[in-house]
């Protein structure tokens, strides 16, 4: 990705203001290609408008839905998927285009995908998926062209278990199951809030799922979804980075009905580097006058533990403590890539592994590039809590899962800007 513009932040103020927090990109992405098992309308409220919603609604019309907006309303209908194969172009800008597998599987008995991929982040393998979707009668194999090619005969109810979770490949599973013949048992499934939310859009849409929330799932196949209106949850990620955003410029904030329920493992963190709050219908008031602390050992783990996705945020809040502080990264094999970057605007980061040592102290502005997502969000964060100036380069990867971070922070009080 060629840089198409940055951001520039004002470091030293310390945010307070209000902020309403978007809707969930992790969970927008698979309800969407659950839409494609519903030959009706499906309407998505509080959808965001990011890069990679809207590059997987390219995918939908590509298949042959149909797409349009009201606001932040979606509204998809898939009455006639005249396709099954996702277009190289479209599929290798989205590596999460491998949750359309399960769906488009259940839907159409085929499906042709390009491989997704490594990323920054790691290898990202999707053996568990196709072992899931295996189980429950599909083939797979690789074409001429490098394209993942499956079919089956008709998807029918299997017992998958897994030997590791895997949010993406559970959230297929439970795609490929919804509609499949028979029942489905799912063990060892993944509990993250985005694989809850999708269970819950699929049974509100006439699904058959029991033990939502939990890693043992059973799905009773029903033969098609039906229309109906689902709001996406708000974003536990970027709500996260509001938090993060609070703590490192010492500042105060209000969050607007944010998933509070989710946010446990990063709240705790929080209070640990010695930030306050107090939620109170629909606000979460964030006190972070003392957020200066250091954590002599936190990691990252799967749901309810501290989301590998804010890993690179509160990394750079912890640049910032009164001491030494220690991060294990347990899901992505190469979760640091953010850290050459910090150290260009002073951060003292010694990597070891996957365990991270950050020496806290000053952070000065400098000019950095964004390289994926969340590395790119925690520039942006560091950004505020530095003296002078700013400019995170290559602001795309940012889009591509927060609306409008500049717009976001600029209400919680930051002097931020994009070009
Ligand atoms: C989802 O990715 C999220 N993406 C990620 O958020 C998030 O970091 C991740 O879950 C973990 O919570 C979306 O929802 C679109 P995994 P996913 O399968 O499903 C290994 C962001 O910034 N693995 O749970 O790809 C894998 O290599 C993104 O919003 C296999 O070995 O994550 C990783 O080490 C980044 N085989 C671990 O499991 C497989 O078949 C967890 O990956 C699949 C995964």
């Amino acid at each position: 990705m060629c840089g198409l513009g940055g951001i520039r932040i004002k470091g030293g103020i310390p945010l307070e203001g209000e902020v309403r927090i978007q809707g969930s990109k992790n969970a927008a992405l698979p309800v969407m290609a659950a839409a494609l098992l519903n030959r009706g309308t499906t309407v998505l409220k509080g959808c965001p408008r990011i890069a990679d919603v809207l590059l997987m609604e390219e995918v939908l019309k590509s298949l042959g839905a149909g797409t349009s907006w009201q606001g932040d309303t979606l509204e998809i209908w898939a009455r006639n998927i005249s396709c099954c194969q996702v277009e190289k172009k479209l599929g290798e800008r989205m590596r999460s285009s491998i949750v359309l597998l399960g769906s488009l599987l259940g839907r159409c008995k085929e499906a042709v995908l390009p491989f997704p991929g490594g990323c920054v982040i790691g290898s990202r393998p999707i053996d568990l998926h196709l072992k899931a979707l295996r189980e429950l009668g599909g083939e797979f194999v690789e074409t001429e062209e490098g394209l993942l090619y499956g079919r089956t005969r008709g998807l029918k109810g299997a017992e998958i278990s897994f030997p590791r979770p895997s949010v993406g490949a559970t959230q297929n599973a439970v795609l490929g199951a919804v509609c499949a013949q028979g029942t489905t048992v799912i063990r060892g499934g993944s509990r993250e809030p985005e694989v809850t939310w999708l269970c819950r859009f699929l049974n509100q849409a006439g699904g058959k799922i029991g033990g939502i929330g939990t890693s043992c799932l059973t799905i009773q196949g029903v033969p098609r979804l039906q229309d109906t209106v689902f709001t996406i949850p708000a974003d536990r990620i970027a709500a996260g980075t509001y938090v993060c955003a609070s703590a490192i410029t010492r500042g105060k904030g209000i969050l607007l009905e944010p998933p509070i329920k989710e946010m446990g493992a990063l709240l705790g963190a929080y209070e640990k580097i010695g930030g306050q709050y107090a939620y109170n219908s629909g606000k979460l008031f964030l006190c972070s006058q003392r957020a200066y602390r250091p954590v002599r050992w936190m990691e990252t783990g799967v749901y309810p533990g501290f989301p590998t996705d804010l890993q690179s945020v509160f990394l750079a809040v912890l640049t910032r403590a009164w001491g030494w502080s220690q991060i294990k990264e347990n899901i992505f094999e190469d979760r640091f890539k953010v850290v050459p970057q910090l150290r260009k605007m002073g951060a003292q980061i010694h990597l070891e592994g996957q365990t991270a040592r950050i020496q806290g102290g000053r952070l000065s502005g400098n000019i950095v590039r964004a390289e994926e997502l969340r590395g790119g969000a925690a520039l942006v964060v560091a950004g505020l809590g530095a003296q002078g100036e700013t400019y995170v380069e290559d602001r795309e990867f940012i889009e591509r899962g927060y609306e409008d971070i500049s717009r976001d922070l600029n209400c919680l009080g930051a002097r931020t800007e994009k070009d």
